[in-house]
């Protein structure tokens, strides 16, 4: 059996589409455009990659971004300074400060100084507070696992009832993508680096999220047949018969792995472009919030 491929490339167009088109509603209706600001501290290179891709995502819906460049050695009284003026701005809906910052930097204190109400990355304490706690809702979710989330509800998978394995207990990705699966009734495992027989515990998935960060570890053998696979992971791996003599995979081996499962998203073209999307709906919904519907 061949997998079905979940094309995310397909479903986050057709998420900007729809986001493009509320936001042409709001301005229509005579409200100001979303505002998105993005902060960035330090040189990174895959971050500055992954901010201008957000800035770029706002121009193409009409959304209006604000782009904060801070040096390698800004201060937590800087950052934290540059995330309050942001908060008294109006123009501004959605807060992004760019992870990781440089390790000098209080990530927690940084992301509890952006207001609830603008956290479009859904990474403030209260926010994740909420999405773990039984009959309360956080304002915002986290991008990456909401366009997980999405691109399962897209081919139709009822989570209810399943085993879900988590691979992987990050911040961004792993930890609230598990929160999600218990809220949609899945029985969740997380696994990570101390897990025992990892192979057989993701042999018992019927929806696999693998989101640790190691290139094309989950071989086909690890998968159920017919299991349903996301792959967070996007690593650079050297490949001399590649034209830049390397190329970009997940964390899940796709050509074994596409021969067991029942769906399975490809890298790139899967969860990437899913991020950004939803970064784009989180931002519409906080302009909603602050300025009111169309
Ligand atoms: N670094 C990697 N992913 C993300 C994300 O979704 N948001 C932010 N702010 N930083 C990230």
């Amino acid at each position: 059996m061949t997998a079905q491929i979940i094309d995310g490339k397909m479903i986050a167009e057709q998420v900007r589409k729809e986001v493009g088109e509320e936001v042409a509603k709001l301005v229509a209706a005579g409200k100001p455009k979303p505002g998105l600001a993005t902060v960035l501290v330090g040189e990174n290179p895959a971050s500055k990659v992954y901010v201008s891709s957000k800035q770029k995502a706002c121009a193409e819906l009409g959304m209006e971004s604000f782009g904060f460049h801070l040096s390698e050695d800004a201060t937590q009284d800087e950052v934290e300074g540059l995330v309050r003026e942001l908060n008294a701005d109006p123009r501004v809906n959605g807060i992004l400060v760019q992870l990781p910052l440089p390790s000098h930097l209080d990530e927690e204190s940084v992301l509890r100084s952006i207001s609830l109400e603008k956290d479009v990355d859904g990474f403030h304490p209260i926010n994740i507070g909420r999405l773990a706690q039984k009959g309360r809702d956080p304002l915002f979710v986290p991008c990456t696992p909401l366009g997980c989330m999405v691109m399962l509800e897209k081919i139709g998978v009822k989570l209810e009832g399943t085993n879900a394995v988590v691979l992987g207990r990050s911040n961004i990705v792993g930890m609230p993508m598990a929160l999600l699966l218990v809220r949609a009734n899945a029985t969740v495992t997380i696994c990570h680096s101390r897990t025992k027989d990892l192979p057989g515990v993701v042999r018992s998935a019927d929806v696999l999220i693998a989101a640790v960060g190691r290139p094309r570890m989950v071989r086909g053998d690890w998968v159920k047949p017919g299991a349903v696979v996301i792959d967070v992971g996007i690593n650079r791996i050297d490949d001399p018969t590649h034209p830049k003599g390397s190329r970009l995979v997940g964390d899940v081996y796709f050509e074994e792995v596409k021969e067991v499962a029942g769906a399975i998203t490809p890298v790139p073209g899967g969860v990437g472009p899913m991020t950004i999307a939803m970064l784009m709906k989180n931002t519409l919904h906080a302009a909603i919030l602050a300025n009111g519907p169309a």
